[in-house]
């Protein structure tokens, strides 16, 4: 039986992917539901298919484009089934939300001239709006988990891990070079968002009045929002030139190696704060 269950939101290509692809060697046998936009995706089948002649399942592909959200509730049912399928009274472990667009054009804007509204809309929709709903349709299964990750013992003090792909662009403080209007306004709400949900599930309420989701026997649910940093893909290279000289570029295998080794080591400690790929802060 697999130790954890991992939810990979948007994993049919490069650190989606490459996240199932790493979960699936880890020693504790790692269950993980895959999703993306559609199933046809040959990226991800040809990786369940390596798998099947497991003796243990280990890997479910479920579809979901997170602009549509006529398709959540169905979405929710399905992950349900998943884990009652695997016959154990028990939740998801850690659910990593990675599906973006940099912008509906694939080039960002450089300058206001090139900021339109409807892509704004876009951008916000995959972004911000897709993480926030897939985590309130996946509540009550998070609430159920034990997670085995970010802590080295099998009595977590949270029932499970969320973690928001966001990216060092999203820093206010840091962001010394401008334009990506789309792109960071997003990543920036949903860095906020990551904050207001650790503050509502990641601890008690300390009074009445307090803003708390948490029932009196439920355990804190652990939020982080945590960048990938500057890993090599196409639209990286295209703007190269609006990195610093000095900018460290990860490989994708390298990039998600450092997330996990970091992820195994947070605690309640962490709940809401912005990290790099070692797990450092970044400033808001
Ligand atoms: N690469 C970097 O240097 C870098 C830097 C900072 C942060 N990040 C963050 O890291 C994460 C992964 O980035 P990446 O470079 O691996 O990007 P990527 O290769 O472009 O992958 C993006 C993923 O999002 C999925 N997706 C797009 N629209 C979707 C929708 N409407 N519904 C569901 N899934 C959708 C894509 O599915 P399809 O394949 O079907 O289109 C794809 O699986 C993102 O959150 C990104 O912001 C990346």
């Amino acid at each position: 039986m697999p130790k954890a269950t991992v939810l990979i939101q948007g994993a049919s290509s490069g650190i989606g992917l490459e996240f199932v692809r790493q979960l699936l060697k880890r020693q504790a046998p790692t269950h993980v539901i895959a999703t993306c936009q559609t199933t046809n995706d040959d990226r991800l089948s040809n990786l369940q298919k390596e798998y099947l002649k497991s003796s243990i399942h280990r890997l479910d592909v479920l579809e979901l484009d997170v602009r549509h959200q006529d398709q959540f509730d169905s979405f929710g049912l399905q992950v349900e089934q998943c884990l009652n399928d695997l016959k154990r009274e028990r939740g998801l472990d850690m659910l990593i939300n990675c599906a973006h667009i940099w912008h509906p054009s694939n080039r960002v804007e450089t300058s206001l001239n090139d900021v339109l509204s409807i892509d704004l809309n876009d951008v916000y929709q995959v972004n911000v709006v897709g993480p926030l709903l897939v985590t309130k349709i996946l509540l009550n299964v998070l609430k159920r988990g034990r997670s085995s990750f970010g802590s080295p013992s099998s009595n977590a003090p949270y029932s499970s891990l969320i973690v928001n792909i966001s990216a060092e662009l999203a820093s206010i403080n840091n962001n010394n070079v401008g334009g990506w209007y789309a792109y960071r306004l997003s990543k920036c709400a949903l860095n906020m968002a990551t904050k207001n949900l650790a503050l509502e599930f990641g601890r008690q309420p300390t009074d009445d009045n307090s803003i708390c989701g948490l029932k009196k026997d439920d355990k804190p649910l652990l939020f982080v929002a945590m960048s990938p940093g500057i890993v090599n893909t196409q639209m990286i290279h295209e703007y190269k030139k609006l990195f610093p000289k000095d900018a460290h570029f990860l490989t994708k295998t390298e990039s998600v190696q450092r997330m996990l080794s970091a992820i195994d080591k947070l605690s309640l400690k962490d709940n809401g704060k912005f990290l790099d790929f070692n797990g450092k802060p970044i400033p808001y």
